[in-house]
């Protein structure tokens, strides 16, 4: 069923850590952190304002990228960190990036050079939202944080479309089983955390804070309580695909006088993405949010919503429900600088075909403390915060991920002008709106991350046992070499990145 197996005795301690049943203990403290900093698009420009420094991590954070180690000696890498794809896999084709020179600008694998490179005979091609990558795979070691992984399963790209960096996967299997360990379950297998499950802390373009806490948790990184969603399953989402999927319930604005609104309960499955720089949302909760900027103008073209960049320095968010839990996104963290002049909401309309999928990326992940818990499949969420470094262990079994209160305390928000009457005011997202303003200008090219994998469902045929051939001819890295399986077949999630602006605002 599966397009890629690889026959590998690799699998089985990964299969049995899946099941709960292998009793781990692991190596260290098993708990593993590696930063994650938004790097900055090719063309980053920055605003003169007063907080430049906090400010410029709103601008032009175009992907969140961390540091990793590859091969016997190490050599360092700088990968995409992706939510919303399995696979690990480096050396992008620069010459077809998006920016060939900003490809360029990072270090790339010399498997030559690396005395673990184990190579497969295995090819596969994944397809993102934006671009795809044709890679060969094979085993390494790799280095991230304090862990080192043996015989790990990564991709090295023949040909890639599109992509600047390698990419690092820590979502689930998107089709339920895995075709091969992947890192996260390599980490738990190895013994290196005790399950499956990692926090996420996304910060803004300069700020050091962001990362990636493998098998623990931060709690002087967030407020008040971990609300505990369950992941929705494959059968749950739209197209059936196994995503870091929770249920939206509500959406809302808080206004810069501390007026809130809030939408009558909506039912939306969404998925976080860290892959994607912007959200994507049903078209009517797109055009309530943007008509709330009255100033703005929409672009038919690039189905972006041109907002004045000041509106960034306003008070105020865009509130995102779970059940009881909010998130409030500042305006800060939600709209996005793409150039020196232009600035635009973080969010797109997502409404494409049968099977459209709706996406939290990045726009949304800044203002979340996140847990994604593979094992027990729920995903923990709370208001993002600083207030200094706690690590809590997450153990094995139903209540791994602690129930920690974050140590941070509330943001002081402001206080409603208006009577109370108006705090509890509807924000309507079934009513089909027009624009007010069009967009007339010329549009700066963004550079947007590249979204989630595609999820692959056809097989087409038969490839044999992929066996390992270190030091064969055709290496990785040479020619490119297509190897036609496994591509993916027409999905939501591409299509939303591509045809988006076709149905957005009716005009
Ligand atoms: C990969 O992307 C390139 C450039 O957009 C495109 O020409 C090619 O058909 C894509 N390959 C697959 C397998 O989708
Ligand atoms: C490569 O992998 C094969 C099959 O798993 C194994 O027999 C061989 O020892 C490995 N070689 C190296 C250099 O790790």
């Amino acid at each position: 069923m599966l397009p890629l197996i690889l026959a590998s005795p690799l699998l089985a301690p990964a299969v049995a850590a899946a099941s709960g049943t292998l009793p781990i203990s692991p190596r260290g403290d098993g708990i593993i952190r590696s930063p994650v900093n938004a790097i900055r698009g090719p063309a980053p420009k920055l605003r003169g304002r007063q907080n430049s420094v906090e400010v410029a991590n709103q601008d032009s954070g175009t992907r969140y990228a961390v540091e990793i180690e590859v091969g016997t000696p190490a050599q360092k890498l700088t990968l995409t960190l992706d939510t919303g794809s399995p696979d690990t896999w480096v050396n992008p084709t620069c010459a077809t990036a998006n920016v060939p020179s900003d490809c360029n600008s990072f270090p790339r694998f010399d498997y030559r050079k690396s005395s673990s490179f184990n190579a497969t005979d295995v090819v596969d091609t994944i397809v993102y939202g934006i671009g795809n990558a044709t890679i060969q795979y094979a085993y390494e070691t790799v280095t991230i944080g304090s862990a080192t992984i043996k015989h790990q399963v990564i991709g090295v790209a023949k040909e890639s479309h599109r992509i600047p960096l390698g990419i690092l996967g820590v979502s689930p299997p998107l089709q339920g089983t895995g075709d091969y360990p992947y890192v996260l379950d390599t980490m738990a297998s190895q013994g290196l955390i005790k399950s499956r499950a990692f926090s996420l802390d996304l910060r803004g373009i300069d700020n050091p804070n962001g990362a990636i806490i493998f098998g623990g948790i931060d709690t002087g990184k967030y407020i008040g309580s971990l609300a505990k969603l369950p992941m929705l399953t494959p059968e749950q989402s739209p197209g059936g695909a196994n995503r870091y999927y929770v249920t939206l319930t509500g959406v809302g604005l808080t206004l810069p006088d501390g007026e809130a609104t809030r939408s009558d309960e909506i039912d939306v499955p969404v998925f976080l993405d860290s892959g994607s720089t912007i959200s994507y949302l049903p078209t009517r909760i797109f055009e309530a949010f943007a008509e709330s900027f009255t100033d703005g103008e929409y672009d038919p073209r690039s189905g972006f919503y041109y907002v004045p960049c000041d509106v960034a320095d306003s008070a105020g968010s865009i509130d995102f429900y779970f059940g009881s839990k909010a998130i409030k996104v500042p305006l800060q963290d939600i709209i996005w600088q793409v150039d020196d002049d232009y600035c635009v909401l973080g969010i797109l309309p997502g409404d494409v075909g049968l099977d459209s999928e709706y996406i939290l990326g990045d726009s949304f992940l800044r203002a979340a403390y996140a847990v994604f818990d593979q094992d027990n499949r729920n995903i923990h969420l709370a208001q993002a915060a600083n207030c200094g470094t706690h690590l809590v262990a997450i153990g094995s079994g139903a209540d791994a991920v602690p129930s920690s209160t974050g140590q941070c305390t509330a943001l002081p928000t402001p206080t409603a002008t208006t009577d109370s009457d108006s705090a509890t005011e509807t924000l309507d997202v079934t009513a089909t709106r027009a624009p007010t303003n069009t967009f007339t200008g010329t549009a700066p090219t963004v550079a947007l991350g590249p979204g989630p994998a595609a999820s692959r469902v056809s097989d087409s045929g038969t490839a044999g046992t992929p066996q390992a051939t270190a030091g064969s001819s055709g290496g990785p890295g040479g020619g490119p070499n297509a190897a036609g399986r496994g591509v993916q077949v027409g999905f939501g999630a591409v299509a939303a990145f591509v045809a988006v602006h076709l149905l957005a605002w009716i005009f």
